[in-house]
C-alpha cells in the first residue's frame, strides 16, 4: 500500500516535471490530464510583489500533523512559516510549488543557516478525506525533512482554509474513479507572530521567494 502511494506520488513528481518543461502553464496539463484548476480568486493584481497590507489571512487552527501529533498555530509561532495548501493526489500544481518551498528551504540552509532555523514550511492538506496521517507523511518526506504535513477532520480543514481564503472544491472527473479538487496556489509567508509577511504566486520562482523571504524577514 505505501509502495503505491510511493509510486504514484513519484508519477505525480514526474509529470509535474514534464508539464513544467513543456512550460506551457496550466491551461495544456488541464486539457491533457484533466487535473484540477488552479485558482487564484480574489487576488487578482498583477503587482509584484503582492501587496499585503491590511489582507487579513492566517488565525487560529487546530490540526494533526504528520506524525500524528495533535497542532496549532502556537506550535508555529516564533518560527517563519512557508505554508502552502493543497492535496497530496494533485498531479502537477502542488508538487511544483512544494519543490519550489523545498529548494528556498535548502538555500537558505546553504547560504543563510541561522535564518534557516527560523524557517518552517507546512503543507496543509484540503483534501483530508485522502490526505490520512499515514499518506501526509510519505507525501511529505518526498520534498524536504524540514516540511510538515498537516491534516484535520473537514471542520478543521473549513476552518483554516476561511482564516487562509483559500478556495477549494471537489471535482468529480468522469473519466476516473476518483474526484480531484479544485484549489487557490498560494505560498502565503507568515512572521513569527502569524501575521502575513508576503504571498507568492505560482509564477514567483525559487530565486524570486528566497530573496524577497530575506528581505522580509531582515526587518524583524
Ligand atoms: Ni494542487
Amino acid at each position: 500500500m505505501i509502495a503505491e502511494t510511493k509510486k504514484r506520488i513519484l508519477r505525480t513528481l514526474a509529470l509535474g516535471v514534464v508539464a513544467l518543461a513543456v512550460g506551457a502553464g496550466t491551461a495544456w496539463y488541464q486539457t491533457k490530464f484533466k487535473q484540477a484548476r488552479v485558482t487564484q480568486q480574489g487576488m487578482s493584481s498583477s503587482e509584484r510583489p503582492l501587496p499585503v497590507a491590511g489582507l487579513k489571512i492566517g488565525g487560529p487552527f487546530s490540526l494533526t500533523d504528520h506524525t500524528g501529533k495533535a497542532v496549532s498555530e502556537k506550535d508555529y509561532a516564533g518560527q517563519y512559516q512557508l505554508i502552502y495548501f493543497g492535496f497530496t493526489y494533485c498531479p502537477a500544481i502542488c508538487p511544483t510549488e512544494l519543490q519550489k518551498i523545498s529548494r528556498v528551504v535548502k538555500a537558505l540552509e546553504k547560504n543563510e543557516p541561522a535564518l534557516a532555523e527560523q524557517v518552517q514550511p507546512l503543507f496543509i492538506t484540503v483534501d483530508p478525506k485522502r490526505d490520512t496521517v499515514e499518506v501526509m507523511k510519505d507525501y511529505v518526506s518526498l520534498f524536504h525533512p524540514k516540511l510538515v504535513g498537516l491534516t484535520g477532520t473537514r471542520p478543521q480543514i473549513d476552518f483554516v482554509t476561511k482564516a487562509y481564503r483559500i478556495f477549494a472544491r471537489k471535482v468529480e472527473d468522469p473519466d476516473q474513479h476518483d474526484y480531484t479538487m479544485d484549489h487557490s496556489s498560494y505560498i502565503y509567508l507568515m512572521g513569527k507572530d502569524n501575521t502575513l509577511l508576503g504571498i507568492y504566486r505560482m509564477d514567483d520562482d525559487a530565486d524570486y521567494i528566497y530573496d524577497d523571504l530575506i528581505k522580509r524577514t531582515s526587518v524583524g
